[in-house]
């Protein structure tokens, strides 16, 4: 019997590729959304899914989500939510800490120990983190903080959940441009940075996702799918 795997922000791009190639593994999926609304109900439908909302930079909203969940048996989280916001002027460095820290590091960790009760024995945890959790980006400070907090949260809790479920991340390099416009010198820097010369796909991490998925001996590990880029 397979049991539903959460995937968060999982109604567009990469969370979207991660539930739908597990989908087609035969898991059952709950898709996470904030604002995507839309995105997540059309998507459900072709999945057959179920759509649960939570802004995971709030702390009472992340509670509600799993209590909205905690009855049921889960077969895993899929942590894929994130927040990308460069350095922040004065006034909005607060807000955008919370927010960064949030979908990055507090809620995953929240939903992931609110849950983990839930989760089956032998479920699988996966966090999507990013090479800049090791590397700083320039001009990304709290967001390479908040996503080195996911990485250490990755081995900890591998430690913790173990031997029942397993915890692994897979550290994406530069797969799809910000939804923000790039500009084509910033686009030009970064491919030349990447010994494979391209861009890697929202496949090559639900590819990962769905390895760690079914590798029953590996715990603890991250798998970077940057194209080289961080040798
Ligand atoms: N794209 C890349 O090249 C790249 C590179 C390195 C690492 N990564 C990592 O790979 C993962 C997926 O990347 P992506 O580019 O597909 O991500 P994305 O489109 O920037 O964001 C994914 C989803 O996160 C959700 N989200 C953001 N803040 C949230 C909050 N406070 N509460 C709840 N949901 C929130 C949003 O859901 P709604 O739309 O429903 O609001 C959004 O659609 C992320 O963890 C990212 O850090 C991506």
């Amino acid at each position: 019997m397979m049991y539903p795997v959460i995937v968060t922000g999982s109604a567009t791009r990469i969370g979207k590729a991660i539930a739908k190639r597990l989908a087609a593994r035969g898991y059952p999926i709950i898709l996470h959304y904030r604002r995507s609304e839309r995105e997540a109900i059309e998507l459900a439908e072709d999945l057959n899914a179920e759509v649960v909302y939570a802004d995971l930079s709030d702390s009472k909203s992340v509670q509600a989500m799993v209590v909205e969940l905690s009855d049921r048996k889960i077969g895993g989280i899929v942590n894929n939510a994130s927040s990308f916001i460069g350095n922040s002027p004065a006034e909005r460095l607060a807000s955008d800490w919370n927010e960064l820290f949030g979908s990055n590091a507090r809620g995953p960790f929240f939903l992931t120990v609110g849950l983990i009760g839930s989760v089956v024995d032998g479920g699988s945890i996966v966090n999507i983190t990013d090479i800049h959790a090791d590397i700083p980006l320039k001009g990304f400070t709290a967001y390479s903080m908040a996503k080195a907090a996911l990485s250490q949260m990755t081995r900890s809790l591998a430690k913790e959940f173990a031997p029942r479920v397993r915890v692994n991340a897979v550290a994406p390099g530069a797969i799809l441009w910000p939804e923000k416009e790039s500009s084509e010198e910033f686009k030009r820097t970064v491919l030349t940075a990447i010994p494979l010369r391209r861009l890697g796909t929202a496949e090559d991490i639900s590819r990962t996702v769905q390895f760690l998925f079914e590798s029953p001996y590996i715990t603890g590990e991250t798998i970077r799918v940057d194209g080289g880029r961080s040798l």
